[in-house]
């Protein structure tokens, strides 16, 4: 972080503590305009942060330390192509590959686009079959991380986008009870897999891609290998070593990051599953929040508002984390997803120029589906010690939902914000004798902030907008750290230890020194693997 940004967040936590003594309700009261101020809305998404714990000087002065830290220059420079993933040399372009025009490589993107069209509308048409003539009915993409999760979420939350959907299964732990849980009622004659690898190195990958073919090739022999797998990969010739077809094998960039890369072919289990139309629609819905990323004012700029708040909750009022809480079924991966955009890619600790950071940089995103979540951890959050901002998301209409299910749901959404910010006090009623020995404990604060994020429905489109608005939050609030969103090294150490670790109990390797608690359950799995049949 700047000198300068660092003063002015700590003139701003000065204000913040005299807020705290005040209440989100009172600031309602006292600037009728509010409401007005706090709602930002684009790309068929709009968002309400009156519920946060913040009044229009403290936006204001957020706003200013936006300026200042240079997220303008920032996101210029990312726009343009520059190396700004500098450890990696590399640049950033996911917006390219869902933009119609204006960015780098638009022809690289269109050519992989109709690939995927080509092929997405041969599955699903039944004209490409498999190795014994029989349609496809089900895709298994294997990969993990950013190979999985945005295709996961994106699959599960447009699930009625399409009448013909295809069964679309997502391997990604080594676990191989998970393995064997997808495959256990697949056929292999109507199952095509997809090995999804950035780097195609990944070693759980490599060996769920193993088991599979594995299977496949038990059941209808290798030759079927050519009409059941297909990849993609930044690392093309590495496919074909693993034993697949080069015209099986779809590119992804050195400029897409992996956890930012459902947009590219990365995103085939969505266009395989749900069709090529709706993967277009989802890329349109991102290029509209992009559009407005890049045009609105920052004040009514929907991701740089959004970050500027989670800042403020941060640094100003001092949370540790955030909860992310969609009242849609449909959304029930997107904890998962933001987990790994924000954590990998904020969950740093040296600046742009190695040195230690004297400041917190992400916050622990985590959440869970609403209503389930209010039986579960939502008491903390109405009265713990802790204080854990929240994102609600919620869409408007459901497609299936019969009404009193979606009335039920929605009106438990909007209570628990206005619950958390109102609280609740025992000590001027009445009470009999009892609850005046409960009042301590049902007691609610309130005070608690939350920003709301609505849209009248759950499509492609708002799918995309709402992805994308995440993925930019996470840019802005790294520029302000001072911090590369784009790397993420300290997930190598333990990959690393490992594929040591794995040859000393597998006996390919010599035991290496370890600490005595490590050495005893490495010693403890081999002799008990011993004793096993292999
Ligand atoms: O966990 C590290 C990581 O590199 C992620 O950033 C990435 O999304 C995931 O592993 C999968 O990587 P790949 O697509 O190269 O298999």
């Amino acid at each position: 972080m700047k000198h300068e940004v660092e003063s002015r967040f700590s003139n701003l936590t000065t204000k913040a503590a005299v807020l705290r003594r005040n209440s989100i309700a009172a600031l309602f009261e006292q600037d009728p305009s509010r409401l007005a101020r706090f709602v930002v809305e684009a790309a068929g998404l709009r968002l309400d942060l009156s519920k946060q714990l913040i009044d229009v000087a403290a936006l204001d002065g957020l706003l200013a330390i936006a300026e200042v830290a240079g997220v303008t220059a920032a996101r210029a420079a990312m726009i343009s192509g520059e190396t700004i993933n500098h450890t990696e040399q590399r640049a950033v372009l996911h917006m390219a590959l869902r933009a119609a025009s204006g960015y780098p490589h638009g022809a690289d993107v269109a050519a992989v686009l109709a690939r995927m069209e080509t092929l997405a509308d041969d599955i699903r048409s039944g004209r490409r079959t498999g190795h014994t003539g029989r349609r496809i009915t089900d895709v298994v993409n294997i990969g993990i991380g950013g190979s999985h999760l945005g295709p996961q979420l994106a699959c599960d939350a447009l699930r009625y986008a399409s009448e013909t959907p295809l069964g679309v299964h997502f391997l990604a732990n080594v676990d191989g009870g998970e393995l064997d849980r997808i495959v256990t009622g697949l056929d292999p004659a109507t199952t095509l897999f997809i090995v999804a690898s950035k780097s195609f190195t990944t070693a759980e990958t490599r060996l769920n891609a193993t088991s599979a073919r594995a299977w496949l090739t038990r059941a209808l022999g290798s030759k079927a290998v050519a009409r059941h797998f297909v990849a993609v990969s930044s690392r093309p010739e590495r496919a074909v070593e693993f034993g697949l077809a080069a015209e099986n094998v779809f590119p992804l960039w050195d400029w897409v990051g992996g956890r930012y890369s459902l947009w590219s072919a990365i995103g085939l289990p969505i266009a395989l599953g749900l069709g090529m139309p709706v993967f277009r629609e989802l890329l349109a819905g991102a290029a509209a929040m992009d559009a407005h990323f890049v045009d609105a004012a920052p004040a009514h700029n929907m991701p740089v508002v959004l970050a500027l708040v989670g800042l403020w909750n941060c640094h100003c009022l001092g949370a540790e984390s955030y909860a992310v809480v969609p009242y849609d079924d449909r959304l029930r991966y997107l904890p998962d997803y933001l987990q790994q955009l924000e954590m990998e890619s904020n969950g740093k600790r040296v600046g742009l120029d190695g040195a230690v950071l004297d400041h917190h940089t992400a916050p622990i995103t985590w959440g869970g589906l609403g209503t389930n979540a209010q039986h579960a951890f939502f008491q903390l959050l109405h009265q713990g010690t802790r204080l854990v901002p929240v994102d609600f998301i919620c869409a408007l209409e459901h497609p299936a939902a019969p009404r009193e299910h979606h009335d039920m749901l929605l009106a438990n959404c909007f209570a628990q914000a206005e619950a958390l910010m109102l609280g609740r006090s025992f000590s001027g009623g009445a009470p009999d004798a009892r609850g005046s020995d409960l009042a301590p404990h049902r007691e609610s604060p309130g005070n608690r902030p939350s920003s709301m994020l609505t849209m009248a429905r759950l499509d492609p489109r708002t799918l995309g907008a709402l992805i994308a608005l995440y993925e930019h939050k996470t840019f802005v609030q790294s520029v302000v750290w001072g911090i590369n969103a784009f790397d993420q090294w300290g997930v190598e150490l333990g990959k690393e230890l490992a594929t040591g670790i794995l040859d000393e109990i597998t006996g390919a390797a010599p035991d290496a020194q370890h600490d005595a608690s490590t050495a005893a359950l490495i010693a403890a799995y081999r002799a008990l693997r011993a004793g096993q049949p292999g």
